[in-house]
């Protein structure tokens, strides 16, 4: 395969390699986005060779095995290594996914990886999602209801009801979907991205929730859901296999039917 270029007017510039050890025989290049935005340098992409013989299967196991063995200034995030906590989310291959959730021998060819797109970086892999949170926050995630609880059991669901949450629940909100999306990329200031409108659908679709219509009104506006323009790059890029673009278009309808 023909070495790696960047584009000439690229502000990334090539940056250090690290040789796998003598006699390593499944050699991989790992070339990782190192950016410390504390030194004032232009990012760099650094090579990273690791022997596939002594590396567990995964994405994240490679670069834990970069950080404690190779080079600790490397910097990202990660807690579950399964999926579960949404903390490792980058851009792999081209595709934004969870670390630990993608194979190395998926990749053909080196291993590029990057952070999450459009979105400033704090450090190397690890991007600033304040925004994103706040947007969450916005939406009120919770349940909300006047009706008191019973004081002898919980608020019941038909199983039908619990159905509706199904594809919803599971959302580990790595933002892989709301940084994939071209309308996040240059309206996200004011548009809340699919991440953030799966998680308010997940809630409009509660039985037991009662803010239905006040859920609905905080979203009848044409920057925070109408920016969808129902391109799908959420549901291809979600590591869980969720369907946000659905989640907003069931919004989308319930706004109509209300009229
Ligand atoms: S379907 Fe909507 S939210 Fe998903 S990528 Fe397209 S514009 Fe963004
Ligand atoms: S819908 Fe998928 S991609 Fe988006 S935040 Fe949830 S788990 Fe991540
Ligand atoms: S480390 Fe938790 S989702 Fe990857």
């Amino acid at each position: 395969m023909a070495e790696f270029t960047l584009p000439a007017n690229s502000k990334v510039k090539i940056g250090d390699t690290y040789k796998a050890p003598d006699g390593a025989k499944r050699v991989k290049k790992f070339k990782i986005y190192r950016y410390d935005p504390d030194k004032g340098a232009n990012p760099r992409l650094d090579t990273y060779e690791i022997d596939m013989d002594d590396c567990a299967p995964m994405v994240l196991d490679a670069l834990i095995k970069i950080k404690n063995e190779i080079d600790t200034t490397l910097t990202f995030r990660r807690s579950c290594r399964e999926g579960i906590c949404g903390s490792c989310s980058m851009n792999i291959d081209g595709t934004n996914t969870l670390a630990c959730l993608k194979p190395i021998e998926d990749v053909k060819g080196d291993v590029h990886i990057y952070p999450l797109p459009h979105m400033p970086v704090i450090k190397d892999l690890v991007p600033d999602l304040s925004v994103p949170y706040a947007q969450l926050a916005s939406v009120e995630p919770w349940l909300q209801a006047d009706t008191p609880p019973s004081p002898t059991e919980e608020r019941r669901q038909s199983p039908e009801e619990r159905e509706k949450l199904d594809g919803l629940w599971e959302c580990v909100l790595c933002f892989c979907c709301t940084t994939s999306c071209p309308s996040y990329w240059w309206n996200g200031d004011r548009y809340l991205g699919p991440a953030v409108l799966l998680q308010a659908y997940r809630w409009i679709a509660d039985s037991r929730d009662e803010r239905t219509g006040d859920r609905l009104d905080a979203l009848e506006d044409p920057f925070r859901l109408y920016r969808c323009h129902t391109i799908m790059n959420c549901t291809k890029t979600c590591p869980k296999g969720l369907n946000p673009a659905k989640a907003i278009a069931e919004i989308k309808k319930l706004m109509v039917l209300r009229q």
